[in-house]
């Protein structure tokens, strides 16, 4: 027996990706919903060989279905999530809504699969954002060795980070760059993103961060360890897919670089490529489709006591949300909706 699912936001880059990874990971699926806002009623997307039509999210009832994958906006989420809740539907949310909510898990399966279990104070479960969750999946191993006492992370985003409308402005302006007719015009990232790179993420906050290196700081908390400090910079690059951190580590231990090499081939959802060598480390091009969180570049600070640096990629659209959403999917399922 299999549970019947929805995946909200199902024409949009992390929708699309949940629905290649359900099918791909074999989720028990009985039933399948798609489901996007009215303009894309009818558009067909595809799930392993079949090919769906998407639905109105605005129209949709909930009612008998065991659990939704949401990935639109806080906008529509806002809206649509407490009205599947209540019917009774697990919400598994995308958006950046719930995730600092005490009532809400915010769950990495990697690292704190056992928080799950407080979805039923609101029938929802969030995904955090898609920097935090490469980073942490990376951290925790060596957290659990070492206890991390401070992280300094400067981000390497992709544009599919912002929807697909990102990815169509890198591909229009490059385009434009090339044919001396056309303009290159900014809609959704603040200054040209071809050729270039913009520091900034997300609105600023009051103390001159972006809510985007704000989002790090909080969710590496609630995730891992209230305990542990992280400064953020977060940038955004002109690559399709794919999210890459420098990531600088401060321990209260010490911790040898070897043995971290080592405790991180052995991590759930890690994969170490590091030779000292031209070409020895991953980068983003190499990651897209894949599931794990690859680390490369691992190396000891000697600035400071117990410090280490690592260099950290993994597919945005996957381990960042869709992947991400659908091993919480598994854990909700085997922990707490079991079937059959
Ligand atoms: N991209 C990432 O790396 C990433 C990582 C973590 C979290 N997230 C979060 O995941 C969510 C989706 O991101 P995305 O990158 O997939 O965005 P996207 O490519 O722009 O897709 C947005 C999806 O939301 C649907 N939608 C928008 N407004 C709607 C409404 N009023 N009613 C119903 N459906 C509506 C769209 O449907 P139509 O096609 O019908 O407009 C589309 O299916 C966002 O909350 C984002 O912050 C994204």
């Amino acid at each position: 027996m299999g549970y019947r699912v929805a995946v909200v936001g199902a024409t949009g880059n992390v929708g699309r990706e949940m629905l290649n990874i359900l099918a791909e990971r074999e989720f028990p699926i009985d039933e399948i919903a798609v489901l996007a806002s009215r303009r894309s009623l009818g558009t067909e997307v595809s799930f392993g060989d079949k090919t769906l039509k998407t639905q109105d999210l605005d129209t949709f009832d909930f009612t008998g279905w065991d659990m939704a994958l949401f990935a639109v906006g806080s906008g529509p989420t806002k809206e649509y999530a407490p009205k599947a809740a209540a019917a009774g539907c697990v919400v598994i949310d995308n958006s950046s809504l719930y995730r600092y909510d005490p009532d809400v898990p915010l769950i990495v399966p990697e690292c704190n699969a056992e928080a799950i279990h407080g979805y039923t104070k609101k029938n929802i479960i969030a995904n955090p954002n898609c920097s935090t969750a490469q980073m942490v999946v990376a951290l925790k191993p060596l957290h659990e060795r070492a206890k991390i006492k401070r992280v300094v992370v400067s981000t390497y985003q992709s544009v599919s980070g912002a929807g697909k409308e990102g990815m169509d402005e890198l591909w229009d302006q490059t385009k434009a760059i090339y044919n001396p007719t056309s303009d290159v015009e900014t809609k959704k990232f603040t200054k040209q993103i071809a050729f270039n790179v913009i520091p900034h993420i997300d609105v600023f906050m009051e103390d001159g961060s972006t809510k985007e290196e704000w989002k790090m700081v909080a969710e590496t908390k609630k995730i891992l360890d209230s305990k542990i400090k992280v400064t953020a910079t977060c940038v955004r690059v002109p690559v399709f897919v794919g999210h890459s951190e420098a990531v600088n580590v401060e321990f209260e231990d010490f911790l040898d670089e070897d043995e971290a090499r080592d405790i991180l081939r052995e991590a759930p959802g890690c994969m170490v490529i590091d030779k000292r060598e031209d070409g020895g480390y991953v980068t983003p091009i190499e990651c897209v489709g894949d599931f794990a969180t690859f680390i490369s570049r691992i190396r000891q600070d000697s600035t400071i006591e117990n410090g280490l640096n690592m260099w950290v990629v993994s597919d945005n659209l996957r381990k960042g949300a869709a992947l991400n959403a659908v091993q919480i999917a598994e854990v909700l399922g085997r922990e707490c909706l079991k079937k059959g």
